[in-house]
């Protein structure tokens, strides 16, 4: 797998709806690349894959969700569902990350991890994703796609050279630490 496939704010999805449908894509292979990876190259794997998940799913709780919670009809309720699953998936992920890939459990922690995220991507499409297409127009969808690779570019997973020391400081640490700095660096570009 090339590093490109893994910098989601340089998709070529201009409708965030499907923007966010390819990033799950997305997740999902980087999934299958931490399983394949040999033993000695599955911390590397799976580091990138928590850089991923930090990335995209703050992006969604900075852009999606509040927007979700203002417009759709019960949205608060699909909200707040959504976000009961995203902290369940992070509890999970630090655990991981701190027992690490050596861990005797890790690839059985895997299987639930994945399951979890891919269950909450799932109920996203359906319960969220697939309301906000029928209740906002083409134009608003090319503006929040425009808007959450604006935030996904704030904390690339893969700086450009010259940068690596200022992406660093965002995607270091534990997993709940990489979320908190991405939270903060979205925020403030937004105003927030
Ligand atoms: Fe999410
Ligand atoms: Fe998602």
């Amino acid at each position: 797998m090339t590093q490109h496939s893994t910098r989601p704010e340089t998709m070529k999805e201009t409708d965030v709806i499907d923007l966010l449908l390819a990033q799950h894509a997305m997740i999902r292979d980087l999934f299958d690349e931490v399983e394949r990876a040999p033993a000695g190259e599955r911390g590397e794997a799976f580091t990138r894959l928590v850089r991923l998940l930090a990335v995209h799913e703050t992006a969604e709780e900075e852009i999606i969700h509040p927007y979700a919670r203002r417009t759709l009809d019960g949205g608060d309720g699909v909200v707040e569902d959504r976000l009961e699953e995203e902290r369940q998936a992070k509890e999970l992920l630090q655990h991981m990350d701190q027992a690490g890939p050596d861990d005797p459990d890790f690839m059985a922690n895997l299987a639930v991890l994945r399951a979890a995220v891919m269950a909450h991507a799932r109920s996203e499409e359906r319960y969220e994703f697939t309301k906000l297409r029928a209740r906002t127009s083409a134009a608003e969808r090319r503006a929040m796609a425009v808007g959450v690779k604006a935030a996904e570019a704030m904390a690339p997973t893969h700086p450009h050279p010259g940068t690596e020391s200022a992406t660093k400081n965002v995607l270091v640490g534990t997993p709940v630490a990489m979320m908190d700095r991405v939270r903060d660096v979205i925020r403030k570009a937004t105003g927030h």
